[in-house]
């Protein structure tokens, strides 16, 4: 039994028609689908445990908080992390990349550099962009050259001693590129440079562990992994969020209070001001445990031999660019693609006719797609559940579609 055979009666919504064909839902990389087992745990929160965390002292008040705080602990140990400390809770990576721009950002000086990729996510860029704008601080890229990946030689050139934030992706929404991530934290550490990493499409896909990565920062969002929307996590090594301010201020990120000062919460409640999207975090650790039960190493095996047949199958027709790595040791569950004469958007919608879900347009990666000399793509992703006959599928409309318009 595949993974996917052994995954898919738990998605409901898999069993849906879409214009009148079985749904072939191709878009994860936007959002996943989401299991039972995390729907029926939003609802027996619901039901059963909702009150505020952190404040209230009857047994409701307790129990949320223990779900909380015991989410922590299964995201500490599914990216492992050190320590429960490290471990943040925001509203997405964009939440967590902006939470990180801001507490690092009061340190930044003009003339400061921080450094991207041309294969950024907007989430990973214009947080920076606004930080220099704001500090008088130098934005550089490290530029994405043959299939689509990083010139490491161009980022040891660009790393200088005002480098002062490496940010880069883990793996691009876009090419599908898994960037050596952990190479690049040693050279921006040695240049003295904190690294955050966007791991958007790395932790629904890969195995992760933060620890031997090394970087000060790990961002990554719920809903890609199979969880609810509304949550993410931001991971923060625990000497650097120690050294930090916390980036907004409100109730519960602090220990006591005066007209004219506080006083500062422990970690990492210190991060997260207000009430916290709970629900979602108690839906989040369902989507941790399932995927934990899966294996992670399952969960790259299925979709590593998803991209090998999707490149296998769509090199075939002439009629089609394709994007990023051909190496599958460096591709990640995403295949972008564009058909020759046709715009990414009329594709997306011939698809559409035969229940087939894909992205199209610029995946929110502009200067990529400058870089690539195109407006969009088409864009296949992949998760747990997408079957080989899904790909078969894709490829046969692909090839018919002359005859669709
Ligand atoms: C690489 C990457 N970074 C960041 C994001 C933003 O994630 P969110 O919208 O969940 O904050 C995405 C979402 O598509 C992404 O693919």
């Amino acid at each position: 039994m595949t993974l996917a055979d052994l995954c898919r009666p738990d998605f409901p919504i898999l069993a849906r028609k879409v214009n009148g064909k079985p749904l072939v839902y191709l878009d994860s990389a936007a959002s996943s689908q989401k299991p039972r087992q995390v729907i029926d745990a939003l609802r027996g929160y619901y039901e059963t445990s909702h009150a505020n965390v952190h404040r209230s002292i009857h047994t409701l008040g307790e129990e949320a908080t223990a779900l909380l705080e015991s989410a922590r602990d299964s995201v500490r140990e599914f990216i492992g992390a050190e320590q429960r400390e490290e471990i943040v809770f925001a509203r997405g990576t964009t939440d967590a990349i902006n939470l990180v721009a801001q507490a690092v950002g009061r340190t930044i000086r003009p003339d400061d550099e921080i450094l991207v990729t041309e294969m950024e996510h907007h989430t990973n860029l214009i947080p920076w962009q606004m930080l220099c704008r704001d500090r008088g601080a130098v934005l550089k890229a490290v530029p994405v050259v043959g299939e689509g990946v990083l010139d490491l030689e161009a980022f040891s050139r660009l790393l200088s001693p005002r480098t002062r934030v490496v940010a880069v992706a883990h793996v691009s929404n876009v090419l599908g590129t898994i960037n050596p991530v952990a190479e690049i934290v040693s050279r921006a550490h040695a240049a003295g440079a904190l690294v955050l990493v966007d791991g958007a499409q790395a932790v629904p896909h890969l195995p992760i562990n933060v620890a031997s990565l090394r970087a000060d920062f790990y961002a990554f969002s719920g809903h890609k992994m199979l969880g609810p929307t509304g949550v993410g996590v931001l991971y923060g090594r625990r000497a650097v969020l120690d050294s930090l301010e916390p980036a907004w201020g409100g109730g519960e990120m602090i220990k006591e209070v005066w007209i004219d000062h506080a006083q500062w919460n422990d970690l990492p409640w210190r991060f997260e001001p207000g009430t916290p999207p709970i629900a979602p975090i108690v839906g989040l650790a369902a989507a941790v445990e399932y995927l934990s039960k899966l294996g992670m190493e399952r969960v790259a095996a299925h979709e590593h031999e998803l991209c090998r047949l999707t490149l296998d199958l769509l090199s075939k027709n002439g009629d089609l660019i394709i994007y990023g790595p051909r190496n599958l040791e460096i591709k990640s569950a995403v295949v972008a693609f564009n058909v020759r004469g046709l715009h990414p958007h009329d594709v997306a919608h011939l698809l559409d006719e035969e229940g087939i879900a894909v992205r199209a347009g610029h995946h929110c990666a502009m200067p990529l797609m400058r870089r690539l000399g195109v407006v969009g793509t088409v864009r296949a992703s992949f998760s747990v559940y997408t079957t080989p006959g899904e790909i078969e599928l894709l490829a046969k409309s692909l090839a018919n579609l002359h005859l669709m318009i």
